[in-house]
């Protein structure tokens, strides 16, 4: 048996010459002061398979279209086996994918490994980061809820406001009339198509790089003997990454991914807040008024980044010892305790998230969404009166009402309503049903004109029965 497998081995070897290569790859010297603190990179590896793997899954039963996204998306989480489980992994994947990077810049930031001649090495980490971040603000959009659209309404108007380029940017963003199918076309794709072939090509080089200059050694490493990276470093790594994974695993099953409400343009009251490593550009963007807005949206955030890339320019000097280098560490220090400040001041002065959605009683409605018509499964049914049906769900009509047989039985059905009441009375009744029917138990029902009148227009479309 072992014989064969030699022989099976050889063949492979002879052929593909694969083994060798791989045990080349394996068989690495790594410096003697490598250790737990250098597992960072191959975690955000890992973890960006997971994005990918989990990725590919959702876009299996997605429908990419704003008309689309949030009914396939609740399909996803309510009737596909494992779908809730699988959004959770890509959803919190993409937090953590985050804190891992950062961690691994961090390290690489403190130990000075960005030296010579490792710049170009840490500036594709770089590029890396900044890709890793847009994965977070485009991949915002897709669920097209409330959130995901004020949120991305932010963004826009954050990029507009970059001087020269601004107005080009939002043409690029197909944002000029707003957010729309255009901005959202644009978004996936650089989702989808772009960002993932850039992280590929880009991860590639980077590793690429690691290996043509080894890992970074600490001064007096040269007096130590070396190390492998195989089995040390490896078995560093695997711990590394099974813990992150039953992590990330436990948060997914564990906790509330958010969706609220389908995407609603109208909503202007909507508070918009961006994803929680956003915040702190959110708090930054406040402090400047004005004029002076586009320094906190973006010459601050520019300059950081700038500052990131040229860091091995700026610090020329020699490689000392992580313990003794001080400025680093100070540096650390002073932005951990900045983003923390700006985080904490921003999630302070957000007031809390909107409910989200119950999706316990029947929600054959938000099947509804008015952009849904052009590909309706419903095509004689006009865009506003499925917009009603959708403010009579999402006001929670038929805990008193029924409609078609189906819904509570406190108030009257509401089909015939058209033969009962004029429009204008049930309009008015919405607003103050006090008024028109003394005594009601019916809650008044402030709500926009537009809401009104689909409403109105849905109940009266309903059959008599
Ligand atoms: C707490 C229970 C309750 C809720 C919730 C409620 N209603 Fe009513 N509704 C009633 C009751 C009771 C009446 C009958 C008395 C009256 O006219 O107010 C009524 C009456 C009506 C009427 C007049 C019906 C008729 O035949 O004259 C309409 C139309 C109506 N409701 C629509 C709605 C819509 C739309 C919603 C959701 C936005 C809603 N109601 C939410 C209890 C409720």
């Amino acid at each position: 048996m072992k014989r064969r497998l030699a022989e099976i081995g050889d063949w492979v070897e002879h052929r593909t010459g694969l083994i060798g290569a791989l045990q080349h790859f394996l068989y690495e010297d790594i410096p003697a002061s490598s250790g737990w603190h250098q597992v960072f990179g191959s975690l955000a590896l890992f973890l960006f398979m997971v994005q990918a793997f989990t990725g590919i899954l959702l876009a299996f039963n997605y429908a990419p279209t704003p008309g689309e996204a949030y009914d396939s998306l609740r399909y996803i989480l309510t009737e596909l086996t494992g779908g809730s489980l699988i959004r959770g992994l890509h959803h919190w994947g993409a937090s953590m994918i985050i804190v891992v990077v950062v961690l691994h810049m961090v390290q690489v930031f403190l130990y000075g490994a960005y030296k010579k001649p490792r710049e170009t090495t840490w500036m594709i980490g770089v590029v890396l980061f900044l890709v890793t971040l847009a994965y977070g603000l485009t991949g915002y959009l897709l669920p097209w809820d409330n959130r995901a659209y004020w949120g991305t309404t932010v963004t826009t108007q954050i990029a507009a406001m970059s001087p020269g380029v601004g107005a080009y940017l939002t043409q690029l963003l197909g944002a000029a009339n707003g957010v729309g199918v255009v901005t959202f076309a644009r978004f996936y794709a650089v989702h989808v198509l772009i960002l993932p072939p850039a992280t590929i090509l880009l991860v590639a080089l980077h590793v690429y790089l690691v290996r043509k200059h080894g890992v970074a050694a600490e001064p007096g490493d040269e007096l130590k003997p070396k190390k492998r990276f195989f089995p040390m470093q490896v078995f560093k790594d695997t711990v590394a990454i099974f813990l992150a994974f039953a992590l990330l695993f436990a948060m997914a099953v564990a906790v509330h991914v958010p969706l609220e409400q389908v995407a609603d343009p109208t909503d202007t009251s909507y508070i918009p807040r961006p994803e929680w490593y956003f915040l702190c550009l959110f708090q930054v963007l406040k402090l400047f008024n004005g004029p002076l807005e586009v320094v906190g949206a973006v010459v601050l955030p520019g300059l950081t980044v700038l500052a990131l890339i040229l860091a091995p320019f700026l610090d020329r000097s020699q490689v000392v010892k992580v313990t003794r280098r001080f400025a680093a560490i100070g540096i650390v220090l002073l932005a951990v305790i900045g983003w923390s400040a700006l985080t904490m001041a921003a999630v302070m002065s957000t007031p809390p998230q909107e409910a989200a959605v119950d999706f316990s009683y029947p929600t054959d409605w938000m099947q509804l969404t008015p952009d849904r018509l052009a590909t309706s499964a419903l095509p004689n049914i006009p865009a506003f009166v499925l917009h009603g049906a959708a403010v009579y769900g999402a006001n929670h009509c038929s805990a008193c009402h029924s409609v078609n047989g189906a819904g509570g039985k406190v108030g009257p059905v509401l089909n015939g309503l058209a033969k009962r009441q004029a429009r204008s009375w049930v309009e008015d009744h919405f607003s103050n049903p006090q008024k028109l029917s003394p005594g009601t138990i019916m809650p008044p029902y402030p709500m926009s004109q537009q809401d009104r009148d689909n409403l109105t227009s849905y109940l009266f479309s309903l059959p008599d029965q």
